[in-house]
């Protein structure tokens, strides 16, 4: 077991910077993931932790000795870090039989075979793979070969786990199942792990911290339930599935809540701020489209998150409804309990036509909408006849759920 600590470490690959300045802790005995989008840097940041990197500059220490120092051209090659590693491509010796794959870290390290042919043993009991110790790697399902490598990094009791992808190519079940392993694996051994995600659900089950990475550097660092519940810049949010937005501007800030006003509307939205607002700041108000209800419009009167809008698509998903909706030109979603599962009565009614949507207050936050932050320096945004702004019709979010971030 032992600390890993990263420090400005930057990875270049010709003019691109895939890892740029990063500094990470991982604590003792910690399971962290790194989580973000294609392209962010993550497997280059394991490639770097592991040895298989040679970093442009930074340092890497685990277990507080220096294995990478670029400035002083230092660095401990990968097989004397005591690391195990899940690739992301499995990277399993094709010509080798099951239990070879997973023998073969303890014959680089001269382990008797005896104690060799016990330890592998014990690890193909634990990814359920017993019966298969003698089938060639290749001849296994893609989730079959990924607990081999799952075994392989484990044999021989590393003091730090490095997991690429770990679950990506599982089905649904499979996945869970092998997410409760790994928990179940993390919690008897105790290993500081560092796991790899673009799967947001993965990172906050699997993990006791989560690192959200944006173009190789660290956007936010915290609990699962931090990073799922209090996001600081409307990159997380997004990624962590606030996947509903309205534009706004900033009418009023009091006790820690902003108060935006609904572009195209005169409608006002209590919400958390995102980060520092000022006065008559362009926002972008991010929510959860299982967060936003629909009402019969008759209801409406104009109070605090309450916007008028009208339903162009409704679709029964089984568990929940799904309503598109235009709010003053803007596209919104609403995830509403169906009455299959004894929810909102209104999402069995509502059809067509027009509604009153009711936005959350502690599940809303107000971001300042970067990009139109930039327009404003250009020419005068168009206006429409009411002296309104036109609405921003796209403001770079998904419009379906469950999409993959990528
Ligand atoms: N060997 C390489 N040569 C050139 N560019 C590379 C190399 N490895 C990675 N890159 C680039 O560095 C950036 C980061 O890549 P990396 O593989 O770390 O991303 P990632 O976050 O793991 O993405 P994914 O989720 O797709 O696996 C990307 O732009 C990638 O194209
Ligand atoms: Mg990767």
């Amino acid at each position: 077991m032992a600390e890993v600590r990263v420090e400005r470490l930057t990875k270049r690959y010709g003019s691109a910077t895939a890892v740029d300045e990063l500094d990470l802790t991982v604590r003792d005995g910690e399971f962290l993931t790194l989580l973000g989008p294609s392209g962010c840097g993550k497997t280059t940041t394991l490639r770097c932790i592991a040895g298989l990197e040679e970093p442009d500059a930074g340092t890497v220490s685990i277990g507080g000795r220096v294995m990478s120092a670029s400035e002083r051209k230092l660095f401990v090659r990968p097989e004397r870090r005591d690391i195990g590693m899940v690739f992301q491509s499995y990277a399993l010796w094709p010509h080798m039989t099951v239990s070879a794959n997973v023998a073969y870290p303890l014959k680089l390290r001269r382990v008797p075979s005896a104690e060799r042919d016990r330890r592998v043993g014990e690890m193909l009991e634990l990814v359920g793979l017993a019966e298969f110790a003698g089938r060639s790697a290749t001849s296994l399902s893609g989730g079959q070969q990924q607990r081999v490598a799952v075994a392989r990094a484990l044999v021989s009791a590393p003091r730090v786990l490095l997991f690429d992808e770990p679950l990506s190519n599982l089905d649904t079940r499979l996945r869970a199942t092998m997410g409760a392993e790994l928990r179940a694996i993390h919690a008897r051994t105790g290993t500081t792990s560092i796991c790899v995600t673009h799967d947001q659900t993965e990172a906050l089950t699997l993990s006791d911290r989560v690192v959200v990475m944006r173009d190789g550097r660290v956007e936010q660092a915290g609990t699962p339930e931090e990073i799922f519940v209090t996001p600081r810049t409307r990159f997380v949010a997004h990624f962590v599935g606030f996947d509903a937005a309205l534009p706004g501007r900033v009418v009023e800030l009091d006790g820690g809540m902003a108060y935006v006003r609904i572009d195209g509307t005169d409608r006002v939205v209590r919400c958390r701020p995102g980060s520092d607002l000022p006065l008559d700041a362009a926002v972008d108000l991010m929510l959860r489209s299982s967060a936003v209800s629909v009402q019969p419009a008759e209801h409406d009167d104009g109070a605090l998150n309450r916007v008028p809008g009208v339903v162009v698509d409704r679709a029964f998903q089984g568990e929940t409804v799904q309503f598109t909706l235009d709010v003053a030109g803007h596209r919104l979603l609403a995830q509403v309990p169906s009455h299959a599962t004894g929810g909102q009565a209104e999402a069995g009614r509502i059809d067509e036509g027009p509604v009153e949507v009711v936005l959350p207050e502690a599940g809303a936050f107000a971001f300042l909408a970067e990009h139109r932050a930039h327009a404003a320096e250009r020419p005068a945004a168009p206006v429409g006849p009411t002296g309104l702004p036109l609405p921003a019709d796209d403001l770079g979010l998904p419009t379906t759920l469950g999409g993959d971030p990528r």
